[in-house]
């Protein structure tokens, strides 16, 4: 299939890129660039081996998707396309209620226009707010506990309100738990600008000198260690679990369906750290912070629907997820000093 990506120059759109190539899709990405850079295509095309049209456009702009659909012959899309910071969100609501739920309503009409009505859609475990049991499967009930995470489910509800209305749909929610690690090239991989939110960014750069120490947020949680524990998936098994769900959606008769992509194993903020320090040989200095505000003690999936009905399961351990997050650190340090030697 021709698919196209909005967000395929980011962190999961650009692996999910590699894995549908591989697979033999033809890809576009469509990109705005806020959060990523262009070069990222050039990568991308070192690792497939086929060229990858970039175009730089907005969501929220229906006659730049509409072109970028029209002159590729696009037949789906992928939609990463969006804003994820949790605390950004609280301090700028209506940035994120634009971007994400304004930019998704004006896509899916774009599409209409196109005659496209294959669309995966990136959700996150974020849309099942405080865990009532675990592990979290997909009929547990939704709810949100700050802007990003409703802007999530506000498109979900959305997306359901039009595949009801219309059963000529085929839409694929897919609800994330913590993608880390990155493509065993070194070439792609998460590289968040300015100070990280998220542990595994921030573990890596702790770990590469450019931060002192981690902050552990509470170690008096209700779990085996006392710190939080999560779903930590490798996002190249996340990509494989995007080609899984096009071609289940492409060859099924739902208009609509919902799946986790998820490991179903925990593991602690200890258990992170001491992962990364054995796998890579390096220190990773850390002391005992509060807790962060909005934080759940336990988050893990229940991934058997999507074992059942795509065929997908996770098959990469911590040591891999580990191991490639160092990886594309280093190799992205001798690209910065290449760059900066170049200068
Ligand atoms: P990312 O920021 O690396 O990628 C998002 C991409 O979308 C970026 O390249 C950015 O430039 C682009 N973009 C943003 N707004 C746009 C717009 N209006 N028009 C066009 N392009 C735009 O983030 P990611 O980690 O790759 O996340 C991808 C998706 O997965 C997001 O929707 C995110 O909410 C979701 N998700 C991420 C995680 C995670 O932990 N990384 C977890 C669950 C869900
Ligand atoms: C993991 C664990 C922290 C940083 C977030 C979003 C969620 C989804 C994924 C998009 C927690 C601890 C972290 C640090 C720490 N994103 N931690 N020190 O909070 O599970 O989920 O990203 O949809 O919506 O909320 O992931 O990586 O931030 O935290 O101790 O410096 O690491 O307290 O226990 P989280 P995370």
């Amino acid at each position: 299939m021709k698919v196209l990506l909005t967000g395929g120059a980011g962190y999961i759109g650009s692996h999910v890129a590699v894995a549908l190539a591989a697979a033999g899709h033809d890809i576009i990405c469509f990109d705005n660039l806020s959060n990523s850079r262009a070069d990222v295509i050039d990568r991308l095309e070192t690792i497939t081996g086929k060229p990858i049209p970039l175009v730089v456009g907005d969501i929220r702009d229906r006659a730049a998707v509409r072109g970028a659909i029209g002159k590729h012959g696009a037949e789906a899309v992928v939609h990463f396309a969006g804003l994820k910071a949790v605390g950004e969100s609280v301090a700028e609501p209506i940035r994120y209620y634009d971007n994400n739920v304004r930019g998704t309503l004006s896509m899916v009409e774009a599409m209409i226009e196109s005659g496209v009505k294959t669309l995966v859609f990136s959700s996150s475990a974020t849309v099942y707010g405080q865990p009532k049991y675990l592990p979290l499967d997909e009929a547990h009930p939704t709810s949100a506990t700050n802007p990003y995470g409703r802007t999530k489910l506000m498109i979900e509800e959305m997306l359901a309100d039009i595949a009801g209305a219309d059963p000529g749909w085929r839409i694929a929610v897919l609800r994330y738990f913590n993608p880390v690690g990155a493509h065993d090239s070194g070439l792609i991989g998460e590289d968040p600008s300015g100070i990280p939110n998220n542990l595994m960014p921030f573990i890596s750069r702790v770990a590469a000198g450019r931060l002192p120490e981690l902050s552990v947020f509470g170690n008096d949680y209700d779990t085996p260690d006392g710190t939080g524990v999560r779903d930590y998936v490798h996002v190249v098994d996340l990509a494989e679990g995007h080609v899984a769900a096009l071609g289940a959606i492409a060859a099924g008769d739902a208009p609509l369906g919902i799946w986790n992509l998820g490991t179903g194993e925990g593991y602690s903020v200890l258990d992170m750290i001491a992962s990364f320090e054995r796998v890579n040989g390096v220190k990773i200095p850390y002391r005992i912070a509060p807790r962060r505000a909005g934080d759940v003690a336990s988050c893990y999936a229940s991934p058997d629907r999507a074992r059942d009905e795509l065929g997908w399961t996770a098959q990469r351990g911590l040591d891999a997820m580990c191991g490639s997050s160092w990886t594309f650190e280093r190799t992205l340090a001798m690209r910065n000093a290449k760059g900066k030697a170049g200068e």
